[in-house]
């Protein structure tokens, strides 16, 4: 790989984390190593399981609070997916950045579908709310067919 592309890979690595920054209501840090990457995203995916697992049941500010959390998670996903990222126990497969276009349309779904859960969520759209709920779910099996092992 050339210096250049290295570079315009930091310089887009960087204009995504300021997004991320701005956005993010959490203290979202990126990893700063590989290894710290894969740690991070299999904490999140199992956070983001358990947080969509218990949803379904909520409503009022628990319902907004766990959008939030499903809106923000999804916002950081791309940052803890630093190219070659596969490090230890990763199952990441290499496909995530040969594909990256393919692979950030799966977040942006569900980062959208939580974005309007939200607002569903805090209206008490209970229809809105469980059909966000369902789209986002569907973004889980649709990334790890294709781009896990
Ligand atoms: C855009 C792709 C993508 C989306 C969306 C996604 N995942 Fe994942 N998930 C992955 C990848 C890639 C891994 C493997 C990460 C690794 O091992 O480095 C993974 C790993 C996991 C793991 C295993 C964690 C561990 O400890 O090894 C769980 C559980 C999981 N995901 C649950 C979910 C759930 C639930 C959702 C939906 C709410 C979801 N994921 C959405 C790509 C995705």
């Amino acid at each position: 790989m050339s210096i250049k592309k290295i570079s315009a890979m930091a310089i887009a690595g960087l204009m995504t984390l300021g997004v991320v920054a701005t956005f993010a209501q959490d203290a979202f840090v990126a990893p700063a190593t590989p290894e710290e990457a894969v740690t991070a995203r299999k904490a999140l995916m199992r956070t983001n399981g358990q947080t969509l697992r218990g949803a379904g049941a909520l409503t009022g500010d628990q319902a907004v609070a766990a959008m939030q959390t499903l809106l923000d998670d999804y916002t950081n996903m791309p940052a803890l997916f630093p190219e070659g990222s596969i490090v230890g126990e990763s199952e990441a497969l290499p496909a995530i950045w040969e594909n990256w276009e393919g692979f950030t349309a799966i977040i942006e779904t569900g980062r959208a579908a939580a974005e309007s859960g939200l607002a569903a969520a805090q209206s008490g759209d209970a229809a809105g709310y469980a059909a966000a709920l369902q789209a986002i779910g569907g973004t889980c099996g649709q990334c790890h067919q294709q781009f896990r092992s």
